[in-house]
């Protein structure tokens, strides 16, 4: 794709491509060999992963993106308020950018975005979303970095001289477990300058029926999307899996408060991934565990923030309170 205009105002840089298809033999390998089988969530998003994501995002039943939308379309200018000076925008998990443009719509009608930098590991979502948030606004400057959300922090150019915005929608926080997320913030709240703010959208605890509706869709996209992991492989690792012998299921486990996402087996079977020299024996009903997806109560926030050396600025609820937008701040030392 190539649009006019754009020269000077977009940049990529891709960390580690090698490293990342060495660390998915890796846990493609440790993962189907222990015991209870599992495999890491991050490989849902090569391309078409993406794209099914999106279209989840739409599904009636997949209330977190609707929600999610309204608190930012109701509070947006708020929110931006709060930046005075120059800000830089960073987003975590960016994908389309879709919820974002109510974020930078409302910094470009103050003239105060400065650039905005999207963190995501496919670099061809990445450049999509880019060329068409530079085509509808002639003002922006986007320095994307294709990367999962660790390294890409790290590669960030905080300046004292600017203020930072750092974005988190989505919930994707709820796909890491306790002590992933502690890390990940405390690793975050170390690079955060006093003015900086951490925005986060966090699902909720709620009702079972609504939360296992939403990781069961009637479409069956969300079923697709989890199978997509195994082709993802059979692409990358040259595995054999034959993905019709395989179907989706999502629980809610109370006791934790988390979706817990499986691909499991019609029958007894076996697959081979030439890369790994690897056979796998599945028994009829095995599962593989593919994805957790927790959910907080207002509480839980609160706790999470003042274990990361944070603290809960503000915090928005859309009408029907199933869904969080929470700004954080560096609490002072
Ligand atoms: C990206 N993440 C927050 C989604 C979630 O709700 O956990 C991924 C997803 N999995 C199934 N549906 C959506």
């Amino acid at each position: 794709m190539t649009i006019s205009g754009i020269e000077g105002r977009f940049s990529l840089v891709t960390i580690d491509r090698k490293n990342f298809i060495n660390n998915f033999s890796r846990d493609v390998k440790s993962g189907l060999t222990s015991e209870s089988k599992h495999l890491p969530f991050v490989y849902f998003y090569d391309h078409a992963g993406s794209q099914l994501f999106e279209k989840i995002c739409g599904l009636p039943e997949y209330y977190l993106t609707r929600t999610e939308t309204d608190i930012l379309e109701a509070n947006a200018d708020d929110i931006v308020s709060l930046f005075t000076g120059e800000t830089v925008l960073v987003e975590l998990g960016s994908g389309s950018s879709t919820k974002t443009r109510i974020l930078i719509e409302a910094f470009l009608e103050r003239q105060r975005l400065a650039h905005y930098t999207p963190i995501d590991v496919s670099h061809k979502i990445l450049e999509e979303s880019a060329y068409s948030l530079l085509e509808a606004y002639p003002d922006l400057v986007i320095n994307a970095i294709a990367a999962r959300y660790n390294e890409g922090i790290d590669h960030l150019n905080i300046l004292k001289e600017q203020q930072n915005l750092i974005t988190w929608l989505g919930s994707s926080i709820g796909n890491f477990n306790r002590s992933e997320v502690t890390d990940f913030l405390r690793h975050l709240q170390k690079i955060m300058l006093p003015n900086d703010r951490f925005l986060v959208g966090i699902d909720l605890k709620k009702e079972k029926t609504i939360l296992e509706n939403a990781y069961n869709d009637t479409q069956g996209v969300t079923a697709e999307f989890n199978l997509n992991l195994l082709t993802h492989v059979n692409r990358e690792l040259g595995g054999n899996f034959d993905v019709d012998k395989f179907f989706h299921k999502a629980i809610y486990n109370e006791e934790i408060g988390r979706i817990e996402m499986y691909l499991i087996s019609h029958i007894d079977q076996k697959v081979f991934i030439s890369e790994l020299d690897l056979e796998v024996s599945f028994m009829a009903d095995e599962t593989i565990h593919t994805e957790h997806s927790f959910k907080y109560s207002p509480d839980d926030i609160n706790a999470l923030a003042e274990e990361t050396g944070l603290y809960v600025e503000q915090q928005w609820f859309d009408t029907e309170q199933l869904f969080s937008l929470n700004l954080f701040a560096p609490a002072a030392d």
